[in-house]
């Protein structure tokens, strides 16, 4: 699939949601970033919210889901009409059942892992998944400062679909921006969310461009 870049709207004008989609149209994502005040301290958006994007949006739906009790709500967004639906493995309860579940309903399934989780933790999901998100900052705001501590867990999320032989994408997201984006693509990321740094530049298409050329380079 190559280099993908998922823009998250959490830096975005939420008054003007429809608007804010269309100035990323040339992104391959849009990453959406559900929180509920409780996995993580803070409140974001939810499925009324999700299923009116996905109605309107020039590109897939990418769903980031920094909720409790995934279980019970995830299929949820598949439902709403989101491609992707990622949710975090530290909330799971069944993190197999639940990908399969995602999958059933037509989405592809992610699942998050938090800085601190190692990527050991994921070894029994990974055949069951599309995409292994590994976090870069501490999940719950946008514009944090992103970990470099975090390199070598890209790496070993890459190693491990490597050996594993399966076509897992491996998803970045916290800090990244041109200035960070080469070291996680060196190191094996192949998804990039980038949230401040996109809608945070005068010209959003042309800053996708420069960080799918630095991911690629
Ligand atoms: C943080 C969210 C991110 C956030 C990234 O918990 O999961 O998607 O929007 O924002 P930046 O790119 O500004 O770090
Ligand atoms: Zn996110």
């Amino acid at each position: 699939m190559g280099i993908q870049i998922s823009p998250s709207i959490l830096s975005a004008d939420f008054a003007r949601l429809d608007a804010e989609l269309g100035r990323i149209a040339t992104a391959d994502w849009a990453h959406v970033d559900v929180m509920d005040n409780h996995f993580v301290p803070n409140l974001t958006l939810g499925l009324p919210v999700v299923e009116a994007l996905a109605k309107v949006s020039p590109v897939p739906i990418d769903c980031h889901l920094m909720i409790e009790d995934p279980d019970r709500w995830a299929p949820a967004y598949a439902e709403a009409g989101a491609q992707s639906v990622t949710f975090h493995l530290e909330a799971a309860a069944a993190p197999v059942r639940l990908a399969r579940e995602l999958r059933t309903r037509g989405a592809r399934a992610g699942v998050a892992l938090k800085p601190a989780t190692p990527v050991s933790a994921v070894a029994d999901v990974l055949t069951e998944v599309d995409m292994l998100l590994v976090m870069t900052v501490e999940p719950g705001f946008g514009g944090q400062a992103f970990l470099d501590v975090c390199l070598p867990k890209i790496r070993q999320a890459r190693e491990a679909v490597r050996s594993s032989g399966l076509d897992v994408w491996v998803q970045v997201d916290g800090g990244v921006s041109a200035t960070t984006i080469e070291r996680c693509a060196e190191a094996g990321a192949d998804v990039f969310v980038a949230g401040s740094a996109v809608y945070g530049a005068p010209d959003a298409a042309a800053e996708i461009t420069r960080l799918r050329e630095l991911a690629s380079a």
